[in-house]
């Protein structure tokens, strides 16, 4: 039997996914809330993991170990590092990497410690499904239905557009050009940065979990990011997690 975890890093996007459960049940476990239920007959599992790598493991293997899930879905917000990217779009990942992992001269920058890996990959299968679930919510303006032309003029999203890519993820928040520019010298096929996502996939990785990591650009991990961010938080982020997991799960 399908088993879903679907985990976030911010509580305002998790809420909303939660409330499409049937029959919540709530429990308690290492000071995360995990409420499981059933979203389209499909058992679901959803949490709100906290920010950061180490959180967001902890919460990857509850999930594995106590729930037993057999997929895993991430959704939340991103930084852009790519110029092309604009607050508003969709970045479903390809590859995951800890920019932050460096254990050089022992061995090479960014590689994962005794697995003898710099980065981890999406699985075709998660890929093909996750861009089926998201296409349609920009090609047929079902988020812009949804959030309402007012809000996305706002935070000046036109049309959003969805890319597959690269994601880094690390224990740092950017919030400056040079962060920015750094990463991308040191990783130039990223198109944005998170704090959950990589760390996620390694343990999924690990458990052989098909993992999804799905993020909207929220801010463009610059010196504007300390005000977009939270702005993008409060109005946006939620409906458009729970559009995509509405999504996901339609199939
Ligand atoms: N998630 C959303 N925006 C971010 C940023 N600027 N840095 C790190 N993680 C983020």
């Amino acid at each position: 039997e399908r088993i879903i975890g679907i985990m976030g890093a911010m509580p305002e996007e998790i809420d909303g996914v939660i409330s499409l459960l049937e029959n919540p049940q709530r429990a308690i476990i290492g000071m995360r809330s995990y409420t499981s239920g059933t979203i389209n007959g499909i058992r679901t599992v959803v949490v709100f993991s906290r920010w950061g790598k180490v959180a967001a493991s902890a919460t990857a293997a509850t999930l594995i170990h106590i729930y037993k899930i057999t997929e895993l879905i991430f959704t939340g917000v991103a930084g852009a590092i790519d110029p092309t990217l604009k607050i508003g779009d969709i970045i479903i990942a390809k590859k995951l990497i800890q920019h932050d992992l460096d254990a050089r001269p022992l061995m090479s920058r960014f590689e994962i410690p005794l697995l003898g890996l710099t980065h981890l990959e999406c699985g075709e299968g998660q890929l093909d499904r996750a861009r089926h679930a998201v296409t349609p919510l920009i090609t047929n303006g079902i988020l812009h239905d949804t959030i309402g032309k007012n809000v996305l003029d706002e935070f000046g999203i036109n049309t959003p557009n969805l890319h597959i890519g690269d994601i880094a993820s690390g224990d740092q928040f950017f919030s400056s050009d040079l962060q920015k520019q750094e990463l991308n010298e040191a990783l130039p096929t990223v198109l944005c940065v998170e704090m959950e996502g990589a760390a996620v996939a390694q343990v999924c990785y690990e458990h052989k979990i098909p993992f999804t990591v799905i993020r909207t650009i929220s801010d463009t991990a610059d010196e504007k990011s300390h005000v977009d961010f939270p702005k993008f938080i409060q109005k946006v982020s939620s409906q458009y997690s729970v559009l995509v997991i509405e999504h996901l799960l339609a199939n």
